[in-house]
C-alpha cells in the first residue's frame, strides 16, 4: 500500500548513542546484587529512566519503590543512578538496610563540589529540571541555599545572601546548549559566581548530542529511542528539533509510525543513555520491514570510559561463582 516515495530508504546511526557508563554500571550493580543476595532486591526509583530496563530487572527479581517505607527491614536496598539526598541515606541508614549506590560518578562527584564549597561558606545555583530525581538529591545534599533555576527568567529571581560566595552546579542531562545560555544570565546578574572547572553537564550527554547535530544534517527525520522519563533522550529529541530535522521519541520498535517516514526517506537513529542496543537493534529491524535498505554508522566519538563497582560487588570471581 506504501509508495516509493513513501519508504524508508536508508538509516544512518549516530555515533555515540545508547548506554553511558554510568548506565551500564547501575543495571550491573542490580543484577549482582541479585545473584550475590537473592530476589528480591529493593531499588530506589527507576534505576534508570529505561521501560525495557526496568521491566527486564523485575523480571529477574528486583522491586522498585520510591518509599524507603516499603522496603521490608534487613532487606538489600540500591540507590538509582540519579542520585539521593542526604535525607534518604540517612533514612536507608536509621532503617539498617543493606545499600549499594549506583549513583552515577559524575552526580557524586557534584554532590561532593556542593558539600566542599557549602563548608566554604558558598549558597548555589543549580541548573536543572524540577521534580528530576537528580535534582532532587543534589539539592537535597544541604539543608537549603541551593536555588533552582529552570530558565533564563528565573535567573532573576535568585536571592542570595553573599554575591561573592555563589557557585553553580548544573544537572548532567541538560541540553548543552539551554545551560550554556543559563549560564551566561546567571554570570550578567551575578559576575562573580564560581563554576565548576569542568562542567557538570557529563560526557556522555554532551557526545549524544554533538552526535545529533552532525546526523540531524544528514537525514530527513530523527529517531530517538528513550523512555518518556528519560531527560537526555527528550533533550536529543528537542535537538534534532531545534535544528529543523522532525524528531520523535520512542519506547520500543512498536511505537514507530509508517506516516512519520512520508517524504523522510532518510532516517537518523539514537538512543538515550539509558536505552539498551537492543531496542535500536529492533528499531533497525522494523525500518527495514518499512523499504530500508542500508545502514551506516555515522563517524563520531568512541567512548572508552568504565567506571568501577562499589566494594561488596565489584569482585569477578564472586558474580562468576
Ligand atoms: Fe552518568 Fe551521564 Fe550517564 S551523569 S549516568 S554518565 S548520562
Amino acid at each position: 500500500e506504501t509508495t516509493s516515495t513513501g519508504r524508508v530508504q536508508e538509516v544512518v546511526l549516530a555515533q555515540p548513542r545508547g548506554f553511558c557508563a554510568g548506565v551500564d554500571r547501575a543495571i550491573e550493580i542490580v543484577e549482582r546484587a541479585i545473584t550475590r543476595f537473592g530476589a528480591p532486591i529493593y531499588v530506589r526509583h527507576e534505576i534508570v529512566h529505561n521501560t525495557y530496563v526496568v521491566n527486564d530487572l523485575k523480571a529477574k527479581g528486583a522491586i522498585f519503590i520510591e518509599d524507603l517505607a516499603d522496603v521490608p527491614p534487613g532487606a538489600t536496598l540500591i540507590f538509582s543512578a540519579h542520585g539521593v539526598s542526604q535525607a534518604v541515606r540517612r533514612e536507608a541508614a536509621a532503617r539498617g538496610f543493606e545499600v549499594f549506590d549506583a549513583t552515577c560518578p559524575l552526580v557524586t562527584k557534584v554532590h561532593v563540589e556542593v558539600a566542599k564549597l557549602r563548608r566554604e561558606g558558598y549558597d548555589f545555583i543549580m541548573i536543572g529540571h524540577k521534580g528530576h530525581p537528580e535534582v532532587e538529591g543534589t539539592m537535597g545534599q544541604l539543608d537549603g541555599g541551593i536555588h533552582l533555576v529552570e530558565d533564563v527568567e528565573d535567573v532573576a529571581k535568585v536571592v542570595v545572601p553573599d554575591e561573592s560566595r555563589l557557585a553553580v552546579v548544573t544537572q548532567t542531562t541538560l541540553s548543552v546548549d539551554d545551560a550554556a545560555e543559563i549560564l551566561a544570565a546567571v554570570k550578567r546578574r551575578f559576575p562573580q559566581v564560581r563554576e565548576p572547572k569542568q562542567q557538570d553537564i557529563c560526557y556522555a550527554t554532551q557526545n549524544r548530542q554533538d552526535a545529533v547535530k552532525v546526523l540531524s544534517a544528514e537525514v530527513d527525520i530523527v529517531i530517538v529511542v528513550g523512555s518518556p522519563t528519560s531527560s537526555n533522550s527528550n533533550r536529543l529529541r528537542e535537538l534534532a528539533e531545534r535544528l529543523g530535522t522532525p524528531g520523535f521519541m520512542i519506547d520500543s520498535a512498536a511505537e514507530l509510525r509508517a506516516e512519520w517516514f512520508e517524504g523522510r526517506p532518510r532516517v537518523g537513529l539514537t538512543a538515550g543513555a539509558s536505552a539498551p542496543e537492543l531496542l535500536v537493534d529492533q528499531v533497525i529491524a522494523r525500518l527495514r520491514e518499512l523499504g530500508a535498505l542500508a545502514v551506516r554508522k555515522m563517524p563520531g566519538v568512541e567512548e572508552h570510559i568504565e567506571f568501577p563497582l562499589p566494594k561488596g560487588l565489584g569482585d569477578k570471581s564472586m558474580a562468576e561463582a
